[in-house]
Order: C-alpha cells, then structure tokens, then sequence
C-alpha cells in the first residue's frame, strides 16, 4: 500500500490525479482549501477501495505543511509521493498588479512547492526513498502574456518551479527523484471562462486538435510519480498535445 499527498485534489487536475493514483493502489492525502469539494473527492477516492484523508490547509503555509506530513506518516505510516499541484492564475499586467496580489501568486504556486518539499523530504529519506511531481506550466516558457492577457506573475512562479525541481533533484538524490510536468490548455475550473470564450480558436492552436482533459495530465503523474523502474529526475515534460511547437 502507498501513500500520496496531493495538494489541491478537490478538483480538476488534482481529482484526476488523485483518482488514478488511488486506482493504483495509493491511499490520497487532499489538501485543499475547499472543504465541501475535498470532502466529495474524498468519497471518490474511498469508492475505489483505498483511504483518503482531507487536510484544508492553505497550501502555502509551512507550518500546515510539517504538521499534514506528521500526521499523514502517523496514520497511513509513510509519504511515497508528494504531487504539488494547487495553484491559482493571475491575469494583472505588469502596470496593474499590486504587490499583494504578486505576493499571493508567487506563494500559491511557487512557495508551496517549497513548503512541501521540505514537508515531506525528511519523511521520504527515512523510509528510503520517494517522489516529488511538481506542475508548473506551459506558461513558464513562454511568458504567460498574449494580446488579450498577461499572466507574467504567474508564469514567473511556474517558471520558478522548473528551478526548483532541477535544484531539489540534486539535492534530494539519489532517495528522491523530482520532477515537473508543464500541462498546456487543460479543461478545468481555473480557466472555464477563457476556454468558452475562445474554444475554436484554442483547439486550431493544439497539434492534437483538442484541449486538455485532467486525465491526460494524471496519467504523466502516475507515471513520474509511481512508475516502478522511472529512471527520471530532474525534468520537466510539457504535456499540451502539441501547442508549444506551433
Ligand atoms: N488547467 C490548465 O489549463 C492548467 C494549465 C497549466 C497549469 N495548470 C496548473 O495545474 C494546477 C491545477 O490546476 P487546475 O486547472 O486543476 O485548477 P482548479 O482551479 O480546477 O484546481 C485548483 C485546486 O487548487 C486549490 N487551491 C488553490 N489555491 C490553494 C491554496 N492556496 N491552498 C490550497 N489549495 C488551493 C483549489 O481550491 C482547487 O481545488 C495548478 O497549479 C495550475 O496552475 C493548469
């Protein structure tokens, strides 16, 4: 039986990941801001026959982070992997955002991959090994600005990640590997405004000729997360059906 945290598992990528890392054998540690949504995943993930634990906890609060992880090995008595995947956009150009508003999207999507890590890491070196799948984004090659919007604090953060993933492979080896997955255009709540407006012109923009679903990114963090012999740290996969190339 293996154990994973996965932070903001109340909906959309998170969910996904967590159903099918539960499909495989994982009890589901959700950590999550919404109570009612977690709650609802929480039964999904038991409806597969494995455990599931709700913590809400903002995810980029460390002392939350040490206390879930304490409690995670207290009940289910090991961490195998950490997904850091809650994370919030932040549409503000550069002459519009206000220092708070920067602040709270580098925390929401680049501090709270710190606060896990360091989490988790101890717990993982004492049982002998584990995995970290970090999700950044699409946006932190490209920057995150188009025409209509720019998501530059955003991409900042994401782009911050693909660092920190690269740093904390080092670090961590060789009992954890680290990685990161950069989803393109996902269909979920975080952007169900944006897709509507611009479906057609999105799907002509993808290769594959379709966004994103959760599942597509869930499958890559089963396999960086729970592959038996992965022999992989330190790497980012960008999984956008083909958008970047375009
Ligand atoms: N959907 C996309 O197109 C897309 C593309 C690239 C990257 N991503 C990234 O994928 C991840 C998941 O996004 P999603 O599309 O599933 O979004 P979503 O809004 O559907 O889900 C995000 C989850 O994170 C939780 N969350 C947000 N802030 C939190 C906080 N401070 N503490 C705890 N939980 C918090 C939310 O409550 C929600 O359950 C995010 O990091 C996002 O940046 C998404």
């Amino acid at each position: 039986m293996k154990t994973a945290i996965v932070t903001g598992a109340a909906r959309g990528i998170g969910l996904a990941s967590a159903l099918r890392l539960a499909r495989a054998g994982h009890d589901i540690v959700i950590v999550d801001l919404l109570a009612d949504e977690a709650a609802r995943a929480a039964d999904s993930i038991r409806s597969t026959g494995q455990r599931a634990r709700v913590a809400i906890a903002d995810v980029s609060d460390l002392a939350a982070a040490l206390r879930i992880a304490d409690e995670t090995v207290a009940e289910f008595g090991r961490i195998d992997l950490l997904v850091c995947n809650a994370g919030r956009t932040m549409s503000k150009g550069l002459l519009d955002i206000t220092e708070a508003e920067w602040d709270a999207t580098i925390d929401v999507n680049l501090k709270s991959a710190f606060c896990w890590a360091r989490a988790v890491a101890p717990h993982m070196q004492a049982a002998g090994g584990g995995r970290i799948v970090n999700i950044s984004s699409l946006n932190a090659i490209t920057g995150g600005v188009t025409r209509a919007v720019s998501k530059f604090a955003y991409a900042a953060a994401k782009a911050g990640i693909l660092g920190l993933t690269r740093s904390l492979s080092k670090e961590l080896a060789p009992l954890i590997a680290v990685n990161a997955i950069l989803p393109g255009i996902i269909e979920t709540d975080i952007n169900a405004a944006q897709v509507s407006a611009n479906r057609e012109m999105l799907q002509d923009s993808i290769l594959l000729q379709r966004l994103g679903r959760p599942e597509d990114i869930a499958a890559w963090v089963a396999f960086l997360g729970a592959e038996p012999d992965m022999f992989v740290t330190g790497q980012s996969v960008v999984v956008d059906g083909g958008q970047w190339v375009t």
